[in-house]
């Protein structure tokens, strides 16, 4: 969305930005709202109200639950744990949990660091640069690329279609891009059984190896890694360097001290929400959520944005501030579907921040903050582009 609300071309206007959200936090926590290509669905925004409802067990992620909604793009490629309940959930989620272990992550470190380094190289030392294009996009892409085993010439094509699919353009096109994705994803993991090349999705598409998982799930969590993997880090990066930019005290703090890089990604996790909502739960029976009473059946969206700048739990909410401790921000959820990429996301927003700021010591905002382009969706939020000049 652009600074005067209006959405460019392609992107629909988030339906819940951060001024309505306080809006209604301040009525209260539980609230009965349209979403626009999904239905009507109860919104929770207070803080203690979003980590109820994803701790309560008789919110599920299987849509199956729901009362008569359509299935939606995603499920043509595949069900996956976050469209998943325990004990389904615990078994997709324990197949993969090992690779995103912060022993794993730590391990992978160098190679996030070389990726950076290589778009570093590749951009020039001085003048203008769009920094999501050139490098917060690439870094996250070619990680879960790598970690995956998808091949380098097919990554423009996957892009493509795992951003149609989190921001879609219009029912249609969406349907044909979760096609399309779904048909290059089967091919992929064929190829991989065939031909196994050390990747996770060779590991677990190996004959035997992959015993707990039927055709349909390798599918389901090929898309939900690989679309996770594309769409949310870029986003903070970039929103990150945003903010750094916008308040030259904070970015003077982190200048002078690099060891508030985990603070400033955490910040920034809070303040800026790369993804703004859990996906929708459904009520398996009736149920009671702060005081509101939910049937069996409605959609329940727990609005992570609202959570993250909930006053009684961060005083003064909207300030970008690293020396904060904003211990327990949901920026990755709650819960059994907490996010298992957590460990890798934030090494590569930590390792993108450090090595650009070594390398531009006076990095700065190439345009106007509020003439920037927002993608913005119900889930997602994220920078179409951000204008800087290098040097
Ligand atoms: C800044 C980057 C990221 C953010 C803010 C983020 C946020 C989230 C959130 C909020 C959830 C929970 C959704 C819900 O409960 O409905 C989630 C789940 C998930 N995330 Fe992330 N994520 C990020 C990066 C990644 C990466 C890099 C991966 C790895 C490939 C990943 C993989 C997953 C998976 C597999 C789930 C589902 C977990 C489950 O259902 O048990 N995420 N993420």
């Amino acid at each position: 969305m652009r600074a005067d609300g209006s959405a460019p071309l392609g992107w629909a206007p988030t339906p819940f930005p951060f001024d309505r959200l306080a809006a209604l936090r301040a009525e209260g926590p539980v609230h009965r709202v349209h979403v626009p290509g999904s239905g009507d669905a109860w919104l929770v925004v207070t803080r203690d109200a979003v980590r109820a409802a994803l701790t309560d067990p008789r919110l599920r992620n299987d849509i199956r639950h729901s009362a008569g909604w359509e299935t939606d793009g995603g499920q043509a490629v595949g069900r996956n744990m976050l469209q998943s309940d325990p004990p389904h959930h615990t078994r997709l989620r324990r197949l993969v949990a090992g690779h995103f272990t912060p022993g794993r992550i730590a391990a992978l470190r160098p190679r996030v660091e070389a990726v950076a380094r290589d778009l570093l190289d590749r951009m020039p030392r001085t003048g203008p640069a769009d920094l999501v294009g050139a490098y917060a996009l690439p870094l996250p892409v070619t990680v879960i690329c790598d970690l995956l085993g998808v091949p380098a010439g097919d990554r423009g094509d996957f892009h493509t279609w795992s951003n149609e699919l989190v921001t879609p353009t219009d029912a249609t096109t969406a349907a044909a891009s979760a096609a399309a994705l779904a048909g290059y994803l089967t091919g992929l993991i064929a190829r991989k059984a065939r031909t196994p090349d050390g990747t996770l999705l060779a590991d677990l598409a190996a004959p035997g190896a992959s015993g707990a998982l039927s055709s349909e799930e390798l599918l389901g969590m090929a898309f939900l890694l690989l679309v996770a993997g594309h769409e949310t880090t870029v986003n903070l990066i970039s929103a990150t360097v945003l903010s750094l930019l916008t308040h030259p005290d904070q970015l003077a703090l982190l200048r002078a001290d690099p060891g508030l890089t985990g603070a400033a990604v955490e910040e920034s996790l809070r303040l800026n929400s790369p993804v703004q909502a859990g996906a929708f739960r459904f009520a398996a029976e009736p149920l009671e959520l702060a005081g509101t009473r939910v049937a069996a059946g409605d959609a329940v969206l727990v609005s992570l944005a609202a959570a993250s700048r909930d006053p009684l739990a961060f005083p003064d909410p909207d300030r970008f501030d690293l020396t904060r401790r904003p211990q327990g921000h949901l920026g990755f959820g709650h819960g059994v579907h907490r996010c298992l990429g957590a460990p890798l996301a934030r090494a590569e927003a930590a390792v993108a921040l450090r090595l650009l700021l070594e390398r531009h010591p006076r990095l700065a905002l190439d345009a106007d903050a509020e003439s920037l382009t927002w993608r913005a969706g119900t889930l997602l939020r994220g920078l179409a582009a951000l204008p800087v000049r290098l040097g």
